[in-house]
């Protein structure tokens, strides 16, 4: 596995010639934050060796090099998820990957189903911390130089950063709230006793991505700062559709974008 990196990360290196320093993950109906970056090179997964290929409509699955804020980034548009099909291992060998290409921050997005009865649909939930369950993709043998057998995650969401997006939004007049991501598998969205459930054990939005990444990043040491956009309200009694998460992603996405650049420029 470790070799399959770094091969991936120096036939990246020696295409795009650029050490980006924020690797950015761009959730469901998100990637145009990509508009906003001053491209210096694409490259699409399907031609990177060992890249596992997106298969969700929605997600383009390319990475794009360029600048943002004033800061050389990488950005991840379209990401792989557990309920395609892909080992854990596979989920998080991108993240793997841009560790190797230079990356010291990774700033995650991803829509959710808000499980907090205060949230509404198009708000945009901060990360505080997560509830992972989904496979963990720590699991097996560790390697001793991506990081330690038993990472702590008691600060999986960087609290610097945290409160950095606290005062870029008053700044900027963006709403945000805080909460707890559930990581589930999907691909199925929740029933109303999943979602109570989640609810329960302290989740405030429920999603199907983003805690098998950041795992993998902390296990790594780069800090992480995550966002969520809540495109639908679980315990509305409404039904949830892929359609309706990609219309809400896409409004969300402006202030989101926002967001983004100024944090980055702030790095
Ligand atoms: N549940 C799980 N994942 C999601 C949801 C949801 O309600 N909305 C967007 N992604």
């Amino acid at each position: 596995m470790l070799e399959l990196m770094k091969n991936t990360a120096s036939f990246i290196s020696d295409r795009v010639n650029f050490r980006p320093q924020v690797g950015i993950i761009l959730g469901t109906g998100l990637g145009s934050l990509a508009d906003s970056i001053e491209v210096h090179s694409v490259l699409r997964y399907s031609d990177i060796p060992n890249f596992p290929v997106s298969t969700v409509e929605g997600h383009k699955g390319q990475l794009i090099f360029g600048t943002l804020g004033g800061k050389r980034v990488v950005a991840m548009q379209g990401r792989f998820h557990y309920y395609e099909g892909y080992t854990p291992h596979q989920v998080v060998f991108p993240v793997r990957v841009m560790k190797f290409l230079g990356i010291e921050y990774l700033f995650v997005s991803n829509a959710s189903g808000g499980v907090n009865t205060d949230f509404k649909t198009g708000n945009l939930m901060v990360i505080t911390d997560h509830i992972n369950l989904i496979p963990n993709p720590l699991i097996g043998p560790n390697v001793a130089e991506l990081g330690p057998r038993f990472p702590d995650m008691s600060e999986a969401y960087d609290r610097s950063l945290i409160d950095m997006a606290r005062e870029i939004a008053a700044r900027e007049g963006i709403a945000l709230r805080y909460g707890c991501y559930v990581g589930g598998t999907g691909p199925t969205f929740e029933t109303q006793k999943e979602y109570g459930y989640f609810k329960a054990i302290g989740g405030d939005a429920v999603g199907m991505s983003t805690t098998p990444e950041v795992i993998a990043a902390r296990h790594m040491g780069i800090p992480v700062f995550g966002v969520s956009v809540i495109t639908n309200v679980g315990l509305s009694g409404e039904k949830s559709t892929h359609e309706e998460v990609q219309v809400e992603g896409a409004k969300a996405a402006v202030n989101m974008t926002k967001l983004f650049i100024e944090m980055v420029r702030a790095l």
